[in-house]
């Protein structure tokens, strides 16, 4: 057998040392060219393989005590007591090219004999430089064999001094969490049957200080929307690995003779220029896809900040002509159509119109929607169940109980229960009647909700957090086959369902439930770090926000709404002639750069002072950029630091103009620079033409705004 493989596309290699019947990583990071071919694994390896404990090992792949590895096991199981220790042999290698832009793929099978195991793993580093990661574990005994864990492990090099995770809560999701990597191990978990709103999109290392722009950086992230765990472990003997998997409870995950267990995919980043470009390869994977949204983004007007569950078709009639005007592309009716749904406490599950608010049905509303040109939305929460519905009143057995039939419920969160997926009837039920919605009416979208965790979800008494994710994939798959033309959200009480196996079959996910502008601007900045901003919904809310009472001006919200798939949500009947006219002007400045937007490489500056902040997105070839410098606080400077672009390049020359007129509030009485002052009063006349070169290495003076204020700024290669 082959005894190295080494996967390499530009800025990546992976050499895998296929030594000893086992399989180890001994190099995963920067590009080592053809080198990478004829590179010897047994140079790069510290000490010999297993042969003994008191000798330190290198770790494997799938880290097995058996092994020699002391730290967490990447595959643990048992049948009832026995075979609990595998020792993985590695039995076949095989690698392919994938396809002309030179991906390729690994495929290795690792048996166990004793144990009664095989386990396949694939390795896929994509033309982008992104790594998949596919494992799945066969039971190839006569008897069952329960999963514990299969975890995806990667190792990362000593120079990896520091780890990066996200987490978060409703309404605050994504906020980045920085530490020294120690020896010990360094965990995040999410127990709540859904991805989480503190669900760390990914588990990162880098070199001391890496940032946007600088560092070497490592980052994994699991594409699955149930339960899972994250971590950074550094190990006694000094190696560090990073390491995902699905958190899988006792006696969840069961296998009979013959049947496998199927690992979510683990998507893994390095980059030798920061988190962009750990950030740049997720996107350009994600953009890849042939199911990724091609259209342009329409302009979203979701009606739930602007009316509730106030459904009157007289008003919502005046929104959506409020909203064509603006120059709105796809209304979307929120929660509070269905039967019953007067208020959060009663109707889920109940998915048949409400005769009672709508009398002739949907079909008005829609056909004023669709006359006025735009897309119609519905919000639906399919997974759910209120116990004041007539569905629970009918069939209480579909309510999921963790303990079975006739048990106890589990504790409501917003009044409302679990529809057990894991039960066909009830899985037909709901399937049936989306169905039975999207084909009576012209829905173009539905913004799938699911607002509540999951905590001890059960189903026959056996937890089934992993079995009801399943089921809901295959709700989602199945509705999309037979509606292909619908696009569908992903939203969970705001950003509590955002991962890769979500984003497999939906086609944005809702970042949060907040529409402050302050706190969308790290919601989305880290949002980013892996989905690209087409698939990430941003709207422009009231301008007090309704979930943190925060007031910011029309300019803050629409600059900070314009870096996603951009919305509104608010009732735009009321909207002043000055307001309507500067939503207007955001609403055009989204829909002639969009494509830019939507295509560019995400650029985030790493600022001297935590009070500002500055990001943009770059067009491929470097010719058109737009960029936002907001000051998120007070500075303790009277001046803020130049703010110095990034991606550009710096043999061209560029005219810096600005996309939306400047705020008169947003720097009232303080500093405006020259350059600036020029082009807010002359427009392109007055534009500077800069040098990349000039513009990356010394910078622009910005003026000094007042905090929650943004300016927004258009590069254009002349
Ligand atoms: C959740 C969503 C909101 C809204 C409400 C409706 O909270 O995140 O955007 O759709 O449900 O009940």
């Amino acid at each position: 057998m082959i005894d190295r493989v080494h996967l390499r596309v530009p800025g990546v290699s992976l050499l895998l040392d296929t030594r000893d019947a086992d399989v180890r990583v001994a190099h995963w990071g920067a590009d080592l060219g053809q080198h990478g071919d004829r590179l010897d694994p047994a140079v790069l390896t510290a000490s010999a393989a297993h042969s003994a404990f008191d000798e330190p090992a290198p770790v494997s792949l799938i880290p097995q005590p058996a092994r020699a590895w002391r730290g967490t096991p990447g595959i643990a199981g048992d049948r009832l007591g026995r075979a609990f220790s595998s020792r993985l042999v590695l039995q076949d290698v095989s690698v392919e090219r994938q396809d002309d832009a030179g991906s390729q793929r690994a495929r290795l099978v690792l048996t166990d004999e004793a144990s009664a195991l095989r386990v396949d793993v694939e390795l896929t580093l994509d033309a982008t430089g992104l790594l998949l990661i596919d494992q799945r574990v066969t039971n190839t005994g006569d008897d069952v064999y329960a999963v514990a864990a299969l975890d995806t492990t990667l190792p990362v090099p000593g120079q990896a001094t520091e780890s990066l995770d996200l987490t978060g809560r409703w309404a605050r999701e994504k906020h980045p969490q920085r530490r020294r990597i120690d020896q010990g191990t360094w965990t995040r978990t999410g127990r709540h049957g859904r991805t989480g709103h503190d669900s760390t999109l990914v588990i990162a290392a880098g070199t001391p200080g890496f940032g946007w722009q600088h560092g070497e950086v490592w980052a994994v992230h699991l594409g699955w929307s149930g339960d899972h765990s994250s971590r950074v472990e550094r190990a006694g003997d000094g190696q560090t690995v990073l390491a995902v998997g699905e958190l899988l409870r006792p006696g969840e995950v069961e296998l009979a003779p013959g049947e496998t267990y199927v690992a979510p995919t683990a998507y893994a980043a390095y980059s030798a220029h920061g988190l962009d470009g750990v950030s740049s390869r997720f996107h350009e994977w994600l953009r890849s896809r042939d199911r990724h949204p091609s259209s342009p983004r329409p302009v979203v007007l979701n009606t739930w900040e602007a009316v509730y569950f106030n459904h009157d078709l007289t008003v919502l009639t005046q929104l959506a002509d409020a909203a064509a005007d603006l120059g709105v592309e796809r209304f979307v009716l929120d929660d509070g159509w269905f039967l019953g749904r007067r208020n959060d406490t009663r109707g889920l599950g109940d998915w048949f119109v409400d005769p009672d608010v709508w009398p002739q049905g949907l079909t008005p509303l829609i056909d004023h929607v669709k006359g006025k040109g735009m897309q119609f939305g519905l919000w639906v929460e399919p997974e759910m169940i209120n116990e004041d519905s007539d569905v629970a009143r009918e069939h209480p057995e579909w309510i999921a109980r963790p303990n079975g039939a006739g048990g106890r419920l589990s504790l409501p969160w917003r009044h409302q229960q679990v529809l057990d997926l894991v039960d066909p009837d009830a899985w037909d039920y709901v399937y049936a009647r989306l169905d039975a919605l999207l084909s009576e009416y012209p829905i173009d979208y539905l913004k799938w909700d699911q607002n509540r965790d999951q905590v001890e979800l059960g189903h026959e008494g056996r937890a089934s957090t992993h079995e009801q994710t399943l089921a809901v994939y295959r709700l989602l798959d199945a509705l999309r086959a037979a509606h292909p033309g619908v696009e569908i959200e992903s939203c969970s009480s705001g950003g509590a369902r955002v991962d890769l196996g979500i984003l497999q079959r939906t086609d944005r996910v809702w970042a949060s439930d907040t529409n402050d502008a302050l706190e969308r601007q790290s919601i989305q900045r880290w949002t980013g770090l892996v989905l690209p901003p087409e698939l990430v919904g941003s709207h422009v809310g009231p301008g007090t926000s309704h979930t943190t009472r925060r007031t910011h001006d029309l300019s803050f919200r629409a600059i900070t709404a314009l870096f996603g798939h951009f919305g509104i949500e608010w009732d735009v009947r009321t909207l002043t002639d000055a307001e309507r006219s500067q939503l207007s002007a955001a609403i055009r400045f989204y829909k002639e750069n969009r494509a830019l937007l939507h295509s560019g490489r995400a650029v985030r500056i790493d600022r001297p002072d935590y009070t500002d902040a500055a990001y943009g997105t770059v067009s491929h070839d470097c010719s058109r950029a737009v960029f936002v410098y907001a000051a998120l606080a007070t500075s303790p400077n009277e001046l803020p630091a130049r703010l110095r672009f990034a991606g550009l390049d710096a043999d061209r020359d560029y005219r810096v103009g600005l996309g939306l007129p400047l705020d008169p509030h947003a720097a009232e009485g303080r500093g405006v620079p020259p350059w600036l002052r020029a082009v807010a009063d002359a427009g392109a006349d007055g534009a500077p033409v800069v040098s990349g070169r000039a513009l990356m290495q010394v910078g622009l003076p910005m003026p000094g705004l007042h905090p929650e204020h943004a300016v927004l700024l258009t590069v254009s290669a002349v």
